[in-house]
């Protein structure tokens, strides 16, 4: 197997800003998370060697939100970041999701609540900005100019350097139009985007990336192997034949355990078979070739995973390999 020393991430431009991510991001949503079952799935100790990992393959973009772990996720990247140089590292959080029962001004992107929830992350980080900030979702309440001219006072004070638009994959005329009015206004714009996205779930191809390539939206995709599917441990007849943590759901075996996209996954196999690497390296170099795509930000339990995961950027497909497995699933407009 690929050593991370071995593995040396490069730099690919965050679409068609100043600033460079590392062509794999590192996700952090479960740092801290409990599964349905109590179970923690990354305890502080793991979180840090997880990153440990990422920094050794010369991973550099960290990505968090200020629920990921009940705030614990960016209090753990922080304590990390002591021992290192920061202005190294770019991090993006994310804000949205209520955190007050019974208080709806603590949910979404009202004036208060951006305010307050930024304070709050830059505190948890122990920084002084974070690199992207994005709108977890699209905030039906709040008007548009009230958030855009909010953000963009954090970005002229200098505690966001950039804006990202997360998930909003129904909603691509609303970045559209968020974008209309911040060019018309001088405000700063959305020039980051973070949709789900990999191999069996193609719902962003069409208008979202038509958007996204427009207005030169960089396109970090979530969930780029279905949560763990796209990794070989799943059967088709027995289900889970690994460990998962995360699968303890039964909204995953609904979403992801179908005759299709068992499918999908062998052609996966096959392919990576070819290239003599693994399903998962193989499912996530197919999305680093796909065109309009920035850089997936992958996930990992474990540090074996992520060594795995990060050995995807040495894997070259060929076009014919690339078209193959694109056409396991065509996306709702390749018809
Ligand atoms: N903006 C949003 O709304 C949003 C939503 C979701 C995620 N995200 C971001 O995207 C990041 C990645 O999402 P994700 O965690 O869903 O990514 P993913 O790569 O699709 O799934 C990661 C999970 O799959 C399993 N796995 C990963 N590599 C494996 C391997 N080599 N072998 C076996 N199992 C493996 C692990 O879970 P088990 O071992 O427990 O099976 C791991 O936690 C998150 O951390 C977060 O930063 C954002």
């Amino acid at each position: 197997m690929t050593q991370l020393s071995e593995i040396d991430l490069e730099f690919v431009p965050l679409g068609d800003t100043g600033l460079r991510t590392s062509e794999l991001q590192f996700g952090t949503w479960r740092f801290g998370k409990e599964t349905e079952e109590g179970n923690v799935e990354i305890d502080e100790a793991r979180a840090h060697e997880l990153l440990d990992a990422y920094e050794e393959a010369g991973g550099r973009f960290i990505d968090t939100a200020d629920v990921y772990g009940g705030g614990a996720s960016e209090e753990w990247i922080g304590d990390w970041l002591d021992d290192r140089d920061r202005e190294r590292f770019t991090i993006a959080s994310k804000i949205y999701w209520q955190i007050r029962d019974g208080d709806p001004n603590s949910r979404g992107t009202n004036r208060k609540n951006v305010r307050h929830r930024v304070d709050a992350i830059l505190d948890r980080l122990d920084t002084d900005y974070v690199d992207v900030l994005y709108i977890h979702r699209w905030d039906d309440e709040t008007p548009a100019r009230e958030m855009l001219k909010t953000l963009n006072g954090l970005v002229e004070d200098g505690r966001v350097h950039y804006l990202g638009a997360s998930t909003l994959r129904p909603n691509a005329w609303k970045v559209a139009k968020a974008n209309e009015i911040a060019r018309r206004e001088g405000w700063e714009p959305f020039t980051v985007s973070q949709p789900r996205y990999n191999l069996v779930d193609r719902e962003i191809e069409g208008d979202y990336l038509e958007m996204t390539r427009h207005y030169g939206i960089a396109v970090c995709p979530w969930s780029p192997l279905g949560q763990g599917f796209l990794t070989g441990k799943y059967d088709r007849e027995e289900g889970l034949t690994g460990e998962s943590r995360a699968a303890e759901s039964s909204r995953f075996e609904d979403a992801y355990l179908t005759e299709e996209n068992f499918d999908a996954h062998d052609v996966l196999d096959e392919v990576a078979g070819e290239v003599d690497a693994t399903p998962a390296q193989t499912a996530l170099a197919w999305l680093m070739h796909r065109d309009g795509v920035t850089a997936p930000i992958v996930g990992a339990r474990t540090v074996e995973q992520l060594e795995e995961n990060l050995a995807a950027a040495t894997i070259d497909l060929s076009d014919e390999q690339v078209e193959r497995l694109t056409e396991t699933k065509p996306g709702p407009y390749d018809f």
